[in-house]
């Protein structure tokens, strides 16, 4: 894992839009996972800004996001489509058929083998952007006995319903379910990014980066990938943790 620190939340964005930006200049058909939370929204302002300066050009890429609420219709506001609209797709160049995001609607089983077939047929993804859930959760693979391979519907934890009732009207609006890319579908792409920003995150990076590697702390898995960058800003790096700018493993 290579650690990068940094600053601030804006310039974990900026390095993170950097990273981003160059895989598309070197590969403008990339294949790009995409994650929501507040944690990337800064990373895609600065990636509409690029694309708006002539930097980046969007018209090839792919994307695919890691997951969706279940019951949420596209129009929802709370719905990750509708985040990843309004945050980024309405902002660029990008070719809205090629742009994925698992179905909340739809049969679950039937949607879960769609989309992850979508993604083989895509030929994988190049880069996976990641935030990292409270309870170590990425995507929305939650703490569990064992690690998911596929892409699959999840009950969301009490932690989780918690942290993201915030962005609903009320926390009984907030739905209970989800559909998540799988570890197995995020750890087989050819490159990830982890995204942590603020003190309330050090405990969960602290455990990503050095704690054991168990399913009922999914990011720990990250430690098993060989291309993984963790850009984090100074709140989320606790001092004790014994990181220097960059590991290898
Ligand atoms: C959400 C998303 C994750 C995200 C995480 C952290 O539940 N499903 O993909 O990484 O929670 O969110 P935030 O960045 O808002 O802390």
């Amino acid at each position: 894992m290579k650690v990068i620190r940094v600053n601030s939340y804006e310039e974990m964005s900026r390095r993170a839009a950097d990273i981003i930006a160059a895989q598309i200049n070197k590969k403008p058909d990339s294949v790009l996972g995409l994650a929501t939370g507040s944690t990337p929204e800064g990373t895609y302002a600065e990636l509409v800004s690029d694309y708006e300066k002539g930097k980046v050009d969007f018209s090839l890429v792919r994307t695919v996001n890691l997951d969706e609420y279940e019951g949420l219709s596209p129009e929802s506001p709370q719905s990750y489509r509708y985040f990843m609209n309004k945050r980024l797709f309405e902002h660029i160049n990008i070719d809205p058929d090629n742009t994925h995001i698992p179905g909340g609607l739809s049969d679950e089983a039937e949607e879960c083998k769609r989309y992850e077939e979508l993604i083989s047929s895509l030929g994988g993804i190049d880069l996976q952007l990641l935030g990292l859930g409270h309870n170590g959760h990425i995507g929305f693979n939650e703490p569990a006995q064992e690690f998911a391979r596929h892409t699959h519907p999840v009950e969301l934890t009490e932690s989780t319903i918690e942290a993201n009732s915030r962005l609903f009207q009320s926390r009984e609006e907030m739905p209970r379910r989800a559909v998540t890319m799988g570890i197995g579908t995020i750890m087989q792409a050819k490159q990830i990014l982890l995204i942590v920003s603020g003190g309330d995150k050090k405990e969960a990076l602290r455990r990503t980066l050095c704690g054991p590697i168990r399913p009922d702390f999914p990011a720990s898995v990250l430690q098993l990938h060989r291309d993984v960058t963790v850009i984090a800003d100074e709140a989320a790096l606790s001092k004790d943790t014994t990181l220097s700018q960059d590991i290898a493993f």
